[in-house]
């Protein structure tokens, strides 16, 4: 008999920091592995959970994403704030056992630090660390699983000889179907349906005014420049980010649903019937909804799915061949990996083209929000002024759209194509949060601003709010590939330049002849050493670097290093210092992703 309810004794608290959601995903699949073991957790983002309540946990699993430069997720700050506080005891924590794993890029200089700091920073106030710390790289070839799929197997073994199972009872096994997180009940409710965000006041209505392609025609890469304009008197701040909640294209939606035998009842409303608490559902899920705005707004059939995924498929196929290949991915040996990564993950194979390679499979839809992963909103950096712009909000996106070798359609982001497709006059919800980036207060300090590519976004709404402000000490280095073909908004700062508003300098880095070095912003940087060193030791200046490279950051780091060297007269050492002090005191900034 398999025993789905555990002990009420059993539990353990799932906390995740997500920036994207990828935290809140691993922290589900923690959830649903914890149930093998008849535990019973509760899954909560930090934000959500009372920061005082953690004195009286006994055990807890932190799940933490790190956001590109180092810092911890916006969700996260509450509850390290309680942590670093002077006045706690170093045994505040003596009943807490925990583990820990981060999320994040080693292809940065600050690999999984929010982890590292939570877990050193617990364990000095008394808690166990009752297993390793885990660390997923988004460089691993598996991905995230490269590390995460090992990781909870051995947690799960540390769990079972911390907390022994009752006598007589059973590992649950991997491809047992739990019930599902939802039932989706028929219901004549139908007249209206609610949309949460309606009453979240982080979002406000917005209505297109323009969306222009900004490279050239014909240029490899589509950058879009985009206005919006609202009626509510709305606020933010240079560096501040725009939540966009991307939709499925229709016919899209329409395909699947009719692929997934759905078609019939597309439309149906059904009340969401929530029979699993302790597991998450999208954001923003209304009560009341049809399945065609479910897979439009909450779910998304277009990713590449995880493994997971494959172990539901099984579930729901009765057909030989199906479970054979299924069992095949899912054996735990390094050929089924293998496999899987050769069919699924390497030439990115999206769920809905899986499914057409499953076509026997038969998902009942009150297991969608178990099988599907959730349709995340996307963030961008702002690139307008509020004083300049005021109700208007502009953004600069790179439309992510590539090939593989294995699979001849392009692969296009979900939110690619839904902001590609908005014409002026479309209205949106759009939330506005509060991003990393600061200025000085007074407005006669300089301002060093480094942005490359889509980079360019925030120092926009930078230089804008700053010349309005009538700070005219203003630096910007822009590298793009080519003078004419991407060099965004260059007519603004070409005007600004005239002005004597701004030194404008740009790095071309495929206009050179064919096997000369790439010139990058972190080339104009040591070239401009001089005035770097001047404006930063005699001035005071401010830098702020966003971007989309990983590398980036680090080189023109060190590009500063070197005009710090050079003209300040430090050593390796004391450069070093100097730029990380600059990082302490808020001088330097960093807004990047990936
Ligand atoms: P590339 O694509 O020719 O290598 C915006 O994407 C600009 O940033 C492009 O000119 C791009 O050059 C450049 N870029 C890519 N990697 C970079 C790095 N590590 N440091 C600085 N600039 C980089």
């Amino acid at each position: 008999m398999l025993d789905d309810d555990p002990d009420p004794e059993r539990t353990i608290l799932i906390l995740y920091a997500t920036e994207t959601g990828n935290a809140q995903d691993v922290a589900d699949r923690l959830a649903r592995q914890c149930r093998r073991i008849h535990l019973r957790p509760r899954v909560l983002s930090m934000d959500e959970y009372p920061t005082t309540d953690l004195i009286s946990e006994s055990l807890v699993v932190f799940v933490v994403s790190t956001t590109g430069s180092g810092i911890e997720p916006r969700s996260m700050t509450m509850l390290w704030n309680m942590l670093l506080r002077s006045d706690l005891p170093a045994d505040l924590f003596d009943e807490l056992y925990f583990a820990v794993f981060g999320l994040g890029d080693s292809s940065y200089e600050k690999f999984c630090w929010p982890a590292r700091k939570l877990m050193r920073r617990l364990e000095s106030l008394g808690a166990t660390k009752f297993y390793e710390t885990g660390e997923g790289d988004d460089q691993h070839p598996l991905g995230l699983d490269g590390a995460l799929e090992p990781w909870i197997v051995g947690l799960m073994d540390t769990l079972c000889e911390l907390m022994p199972l009752p006598e007589g009872v059973q590992v649950i096994p991997a491809n047992h179907a739990f019930p599902s997180r939802v039932r989706l009940k028929p219901t004549t409710l139908s007249a209206i349906f609610e949309d949460p965000l309606d009453t979240d006041p982080l979002y406000h209505n917005a209505r297109v005014k323009a969306n222009q392609r900004i490279t050239a025609p014909d240029w490899y890469q589509d950058v879009r420049h985009l206005e919006f304009d609202f009626e509510d008197d709305i606020h933010f701040s240079p560096g501040d980010i725009a939540v966009i909640h991307p939709q499925t294209h229709p016919d899209d939606v329409e395909e699947f649903l009719s692929s997934m035998g759905w078609g019939n009842i597309a439309d149906e409303p059904y009340e969401i019937e929530r029979l699993c608490e302790d597991q998450s559902l999208p954001d923003h899920l209304p009560n009341i909804s049809t399945l065609r705005i479910i897979f439009t707004r909450y779910l998304d059939f277009n990713a590449v799915p995880r493994r997971i995924f494959f172990s539901h498929l099984r579930n729901f196929t009765s057909e030989a061949i199906e479970i054979e290949r299924l069992n095949e991915f899912l054996a735990e040996s390094q050929e089924g990996a293998d496999d899987l990564y050769e069919y699924c993950f390497r030439p990115r194979r999206t769920i809905i083209e899986v499914l057409s390679d499953f076509r026997n499979v038969k998902i009942p839809k009150d297991y969608i929000f178990d099988v599907f992963p959730f349709l995340r909103p996307r963030q961008f950096s702002i690139a307008s002024s509020i004083k300049d712009h005021p109700q208007q909000l502009h953004l600069c996106a790179a439309m992510v759209q590539y090939k593989t070798k294995w699979i001849k359609a392009a692969r296009r982001g979900v939110c690619s194509r839904y902001l590609s497709r908005l014409r002026p006059g479309d209205s949106l919800k759009i939330g506005i949060i509060k991003g990393f980036i600061r200025l000085p207060i007074n407005s006669q300090t300089p301002i060093i601003c480094i942005g490359p590519g889509t980079g360019i976004a925030p120092m926009r709404a930078i230089i804008q709010e700053r010349i309005h402000d009538e700070a005219h000490q203003n630096t910007l280095y822009f590298g793009c590939r080519s003078k004419l073909k991407d060099q965004h908004y260059r007519d603004d700062w070409e005007g600004y330049a005239t002005q004597n508003q701004l030194v404008y300098r740009v790095a071309f880095s495929r206009d050179g002849p064919e096997g000369v070095p790439k010139f990058y912003v972190q080339d104009l940087i040591k070239e401009d050493a001089e005035r770097i060193w001047k404006l930063l030791d005699e001035m005071g200046a401010w830098i702020v670097i966003s971007g989309s490279s990983n590398k980036m950051p680090a080189s023109v780091k060190e590009a500063i290093r070197h005009a710090i060297r050079q003209y300040g007269g430090r050593d390796e050492e004391e450069a070093k210092e100097y730029v990380q002090n600059l990082e302490r005191t808020g001088r330097l900034i960093e807004e990047c992703w990936s």
